[in-house]
């Protein structure tokens, strides 16, 4: 009987399968999905203090709400409303979406809200994020790196836990996303969204373009991400603790098709931001200057990209243009920017205080301490399907670690003297294969000598 009954169990869903493969026309999509449920909720912080920014997806349009609360408070006890912007991709299918908008306002620093987001006619999952503290005396937790893919997304399991647990404050994404975001007429960038959703629903998640964006002018990226500024999330600034920082597209001195006149707004913009950054009231209030951009000036990976090259680009910039295009390593150095991040080499390399291709110590026992040149982070090996790449047996002299490990950065930037860097390697189960203290008792262009 009992044998029989296990039998007549099994046969339920064998019929049941037989029914629905003779309707399989019908099925093999499956049930349709719901058009206007939210999906690929991400955070990012519009630079004014007590607010942040919620970023989303619907395929129908719906209206554009946040529903959100003080943690232990009363759960969605404030609405705030938002709007959207249908994003047609330019691939064949001109695949539709509405991409959700929402700033809230007015939030108390350091206090964890939890919020959910949508319309009546769909809302998301439950999440939490905690207002960033807008003192100028906050010590802020960042995880950085770049070129981070659906495929092969080595560093993201621990940056789930990690960002879950509250270990960061914001997570910068220095360029090159979901490999490719346009790929399958975007469905790759909703994909690569939704996987990020696990960290980037619960802290900032800020951004700059790479190579990898690129297809149609960068549309899904601009699309996309909702950083402060006017500029499409292309270049922009803000403030955190004692840090100011930069994010900027070095995709203008590559894909000039898309206009040169791109290359000298973002370089007219970062002139008049650093000059504003070091107002002697502005920096003595936050004096880190840190920049994010995607392809690095220096590195010493055996590929033939820009990086490899004495002339780079970035660096140097271009005489094969008119007018020529001024290059970035003189105007970070003129303004004393303290820190340089990096990503697009698929490795780990800390380079020695570095400037026109010289090492610039501190001093030969304690490279970081007052050093005369700013210091270079690349930090490209989160993990995507071109796997990671390789180093070039001789490095020149700046080169001063370096890993082909898959693995990401977190940066400590503890006080307006002292900053920390640290590399984990994925490949070695979360450890610290490499940390630095950086520690400046004078910032700005006059600390170099
Ligand atoms: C809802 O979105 C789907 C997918 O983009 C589209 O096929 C459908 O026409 C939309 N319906 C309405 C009412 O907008
Ligand atoms: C913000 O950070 C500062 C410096 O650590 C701290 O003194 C202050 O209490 C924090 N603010 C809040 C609201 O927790
Ligand atoms: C590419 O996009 C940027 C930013 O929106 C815009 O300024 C530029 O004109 C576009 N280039 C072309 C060729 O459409
Ligand atoms: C232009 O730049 C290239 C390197 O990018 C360099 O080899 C060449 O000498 C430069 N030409 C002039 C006229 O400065
Ligand atoms: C910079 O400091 C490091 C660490 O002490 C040292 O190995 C390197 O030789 C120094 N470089 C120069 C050019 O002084
Ligand atoms: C800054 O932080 C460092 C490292 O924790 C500490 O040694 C130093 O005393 C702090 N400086 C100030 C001015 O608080
Ligand atoms: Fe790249």
């Amino acid at each position: 009987m009992l044998t029989g009954a296990k039998f007549s169990f099994k046969m339920g869903p064998v019929r049941a399968a037989w029914a629905l493969l003779s309707l399989a026309p019908l099925f093999v999509l499956g049930v349709p999905p719901i058009w206007t449920q939210p999906e690929q909720v991400h955070l990012s912080y519009p630079g004014e203090p007590g607010s942040m920014l919620v970023t989303w997806t619907t395929f129908n349009k719906t209206e554009s709400k946040v529903e959100y609360g003080l943690l232990g408070g009363r759960l969605f006890e404030m609405t705030a409303t938002g709007d959207a912007t249908l994003f047609v991709d330019s691939g064949e299918e001109k695949r539709k979406m509405f991409i959700h908008r929402v700033t809230l306002t007015g939030l108390k620093a350091a206090s964890t809200y939890v919020y959910h987001c949508g319309s009546n006619d769909g809302w998301s999952d439950v999440f939490f994020f905690t207002a960033l503290n807008d003192s100028t005396r906050f010590s802020p937790r960042f995880a950085l790196y770049g070129d981070l893919g659906n495929e092969n997304p080595q560093s993201l399991a621990r940056l789930q836990k990690e960002t879950q647990l509250s270990m960061y404050d914001a997570i910068l994404h220095i360029g090159d996303f979901a490999y490719d975001m346009h790929e399958d007429n975007a469905r790759i960038g909703d994909e690569f969204m939704r996987q990020v959703e696990s960290i980037a629903a619960y802290v900032p998640y800020m951004t700059c373009p790479g190579n990898h964006e690129a297809t149609y002018n960068f549309s899904n990226y601009r699309n996309r991400f909702s950083m402060p500024g006017k500029t499409e999330s292309l270049w922009y600034s803000w403030n955190l603790g004692s840090a100011h920082i930069i994010s900027l597209s070095t995709e203008v001195y590559f894909y000039l098709q898309f206009g040169l006149e791109l290359l000298f707004k973002q370089y007219e913009w970062l002139r008049k931001d650093l000059e504003e950054a070091n107002k002697p009231e502005n920096r003595a209030v936050r004096p880190w200057i840190i920049t994010m951009g995607h392809r690095p000036m220096y590195c010493s990976d055996d590929d033939q990209d820009d990086c490899t090259t004495f002339d780079s680009y970035v660096r140097r910039g271009r005489n094969d243009t008119k007018p020529t295009a001024p290059g970035l390593e003189d105007l970070f150095y003129r303004y004393g920017v303290d820190v340089e991040l990096w990503a697009h080499e698929h490795t780990y390399e800390r380079l020695w205080p570095v400037y026109g291709d010289k090492v610039f110590n501190g001093s030969k026992e304690q490279p970081y301490v007052n050093p005369k040149a700013p210091v270079h982070i690349i930090t490209g090996s989160a993990g995507c399907r071109e796997k990671t790449d390789r180093f070039n047996p001789n490095p020149k002299e700046w080169s001063a670690f370096r890993s082909t490990d898959y693995g990401y950065t977190r940066m400590h930037v503890v006080n307006s003297t002292h900053l920390y860097l640290e590399q984990v390697s994925d490949d070695q189960y979360g450890k610290v294969i490499d940390s630095i203290w950086v520690v400046k008792e004078k910032h700005g262009y006059s600390s170099w000598f």
